[in-house]
């Protein structure tokens, strides 16, 4: 069967687009940026990017280009040797599970919007409501709706789905936070949260905060997870990866940068004199109870109605942002099985979403409704003597989202570089961009792929493993 290919580059840079921006860009990094010195953040992040995600970007992008497979294949193909189909397999099965975590986190964001579009921001702004709804069977329908949608989009395929997909909704997702960002800066003390996101204060850029920043960009430009060998291997010969890499790189920026500049005043001219510990200790906690404190306070000034409108037209954003991402990585699986066992999309679909229901069920059911699942593992004793327990959506955080996608990130290079070389590497960008051979760029990609970027995943990959497991 011939392979499906997106219809264009730009087809291309909105699926990735729509992978990259996610809950991530609107949610985690205003929240870290306004933590970790501001501006001074944004313009680490920034270099971190560019300098660090964009040439792993590339790597992946080509490699599946190249090979036309999903990872496993990819991996299998060009490694030859069992233990980079291993790698290969590691390659699916992270997607899979960060994917079944980002889906839990995607249905309380559908929650949200359809609480905020019944008109209930009293409850949703009420102490506990947050451990309330997480623990509802309500969320059982919004699952079921979140997962309907999905395997819609992905049932339609690369062209009619994934690229539709992203088509429609990319362009909705920036105009509405445009728009946003233009309201919240008419309110009272917006500018105060403008002074506070973009002065930069460069002393709190410690080693722990570069570190977290990195992991941040990472998992923001969907890297090490295979979905951009995936997608990659859906793009067509004549279109041009470098730019297509910085385009997506630039417009996962933007959002970062435009949702700082969204959430930071809504805070301030919530309450001008917030300090920054009450800055909520996450994201999770930024956006199922501080932000709904804001919308129910806006009804004030802008009535119930008024007040439930932006509040489900925020959640409907963030809802956007995370259904193309969660697509993407539910895309990896569906394609390796497809590609590895010749199976059909609606077959390979059914399958991985009766599995990914069942560990989404346990996801959600680990947050105090049944206890072995609340309580996997227990790890010492807190200050008081009480167990230290992590739950099984902890664990799945832990081991996927922050052990192996560092992991899988020093192994991609590696691969790259040593495995498939760099020289098969530089041919296959070279396709469909001329400049590309000889050219500064080549030199620093070739290099930094080869020597420093696996050196600091390493490291990163060692921190994590000793401040979690040790
Ligand atoms: N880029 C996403 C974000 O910022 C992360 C992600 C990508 C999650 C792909 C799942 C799948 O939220």
């Amino acid at each position: 069967m011939k392979r499906e290919q997106f219809s264009s580059s730009l087809g291309f840079v909105l699926a990735a687009a729509g992978s990259a921006v996610g809950i991530g860009n609107l949610v985690a990094f205003p929240v870290m940026a306004s933590k970790n010195g501001g501006a001074a953040f944004l313009i680490m992040y920034a270099i971190f990017v560019f300098f660090i995600c964009l040439p792993v970007m590339l790597a992946e992008m080509s490699l599946g280009r190249h090979t036309r497979q999903s990872p496993l294949g990819a991996y299998t193909e060009i490694g030859q040797n069992p233990a980079w189909r291993a790698v290969g397999w590691m390659s699916v099965i992270t997607p899979f599970m960060i994917g079944v975590f980002y889906l839990v986190i995607t249905v309380w964001i559908f929650g949200y919007l359809a609480k905020s579009v019944m008109g209930q921001l009293e409850f949703l702004a009420s102490p506990g409501s947050f451990g309330e709804f997480i623990n509802s069977n309500e969320l059982f329908v919004y699952m079921a709706v979140v997962i309907g949608l999905t395997f819609l989009i992905l049932q339609g395929g690369v062209k009619r789905g994934i690229e539709k997909a992203a088509r429609v909704l990319m362009p909705l997702l920036f105009l509405m936070l445009m728009a946003l960002v233009i309201y919240v800066l008419t309110l009272d003390n917006a500018m105060l949260g403008v002074e506070f996101f973009l002065i930069p204060d460069f002393d709190k850029l410690t080693g722990k905060v570069l570190n977290g920043a990195l992991a941040q960009a990472f998992f923001s430009l969907s890297l090490a997870m295979g979905i951009l060998i995936t997608y990659g291997s859906y793009i067509q010969k004549s279109n041009n990866i470098i730019q297509a890499g910085k385009m997506v790189a630039g417009l996962s920026l933007l959002v970062a940068a435009g949702s700082g500049l969204l959430i930071l005043p809504a805070v301030f001219s919530f309450n001008p004199d917030v300090q920054l510990s009450e800055l909520s200790e996450s994201s999770i906690s930024m956006i199922f109870t501080f932000l709904p404190k804001i919308f129910l306070a806006l009804q004030a000034n802008i009535g119930y109605l008024g007040a439930s409108f932006v509040a489900s037209f925020f959640f409907l954003l963030v809802f956007f942002a995370a259904l193309t991402s969660l697509v993407s990585i539910i895309e990896v699986p569906v394609a390796s099985l497809m590609d590895g066992k010749g199976m059909r999309r609606r077959t390979a679909l059914l399958s991985l979403g009766s599995a990914m229901i069942v560990l989404a069920v346990i996801c959600a059911l680990s947050f105090g409704r049944v206890e072995i699942f609340t309580e996997l593992t227990s790890y010492g004793l807190d200050a008081e003597g009480q167990p230290l327990v992590k739950s099984f959506f902890d664990l799945v955080y832990d081991i996927f989202y922050e052990t192996i996608l560092p992991l899988n990130g020093f192994l991609l290079c590696l691969f790259v570089i040593y495995r498939w070389r760099k020289h098969n590497f530089d041919a296959e960008i070279s396709q469909g961009n001329d400049s590309f051979a000889g050219s500064f760029l080549q030199k620093y990609v070739n290099f930094s792929l080869g020597t420093f970027i696996p050196v600091i995943l390493a490291v990163i990959f060692v921190n994590t493993v000793s401040t979690i497991f040790f």
